[in-house]
């Protein structure tokens, strides 16, 4: 696990920017596990620039993202696969053809979940898997629990979960109360995780995920499983972390 304390945000995004940047030059055709969440919009902003500036080409790439409400359109502003066109797939020269997201609006959630897993499956593996990390330490919907569901499924929010991002909507009660999430055995197949987390919010949960005990009540924590992980964030996040295990 390498774990990488950057000064700020900008300095966050900009090292996230240049390792997913990176990959895209190694494996032109690399398969990109995304996230959405306000973590990632700055990295993303990056990524708009460096393809502006001819740096990279996404023409090749497929990306597969984590999670998405169920219930609201594509259009809805404030679904995940809107927020992926708005903030990237429109900027880029991505076909969006190639880009994948759970059908918030699908009638039968298990053959909607069969679907996503069957799609992750032909895509032959995540090159490199975006995360962020929920306050109670949720890598995409994957809420605490009693166990580790590994294939995509649908979850009840969290109030915790709601209540953060009931930020975005009206009010809470806009905020869904169901959403389709990859499973933890689809994000921990992929070959690397890139975890992003800024701000005191996250420290707890950044603390017990990777210097507490494996268990489904810190979802997070199954990531101590994995041999390629890097963590980026800010010294609020990693406030509790000993000074040892940061580079
Ligand atoms: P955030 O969400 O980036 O908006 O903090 C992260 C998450 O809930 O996974």
């Amino acid at each position: 696990m390498n774990i990488y304390i950057t000064e700020n945000i900008p300095s966050l995004n900009q090292k996230a920017a240049n390792i997913i940047a990176a990959q895209i030059i190694m494996k032109p055709d690399s398969v990109l596990g995304l996230a959405t969440g306000s973590t990632p919009i700055g990295t993303y902003e990056l990524l708009v620039e460096y393809y502006n500036k001819g740096v990279l080409d996404f023409t090749k790439v497929t990306t597969i993202n984590l999670d998405e409400y169920q219930g609201l359109a594509p259009d809805h502003d404030q679904s995940y696969r809107y927020f992926m066109d708005t903030h990237l797939f429109n900027q880029i020269n991505i076909n969006k053809n190639s880009t994948f997201l759970p059908n918030g609006l699908a009638k039968d959630s298990n053959l909607e979940c069969q679907r996503y897993n069957q799609i992750i499956q032909s895509l032959g593996g995540i090159d490199l898997q975006l995360l962020g990390i929920g306050e109670n330490a949720h890598i995409g919907f994957n809420e605490p629990g009693t166990e580790f569901k590994p294939n995509p499924h649908l979850v009840t929010l969290t109030e915790k979960t709601r209540q953060a991002n009931s930020r975005f909507f009206p009010s809470i009660d806009d905020v869904p109360t169901h959403a389709y999430t990859m499973g933890i055995k689809n994000i921990l197949s992929a070959k690397k995780i890139l975890l992003l987390a800024s701000g005191t919010s996250k420290a707890k949960a950044l603390y017990h995920s990777f210097l507490g005990p494996i268990t489904p009540a810190v979802p997070a924590s199954i990531l101590q499983l994995h041999n390629n992980v890097t963590i980026i964030a800010d010294s609020d996040a990693l406030a509790l972390f000993p000074q040892s295990m940061i580079c």
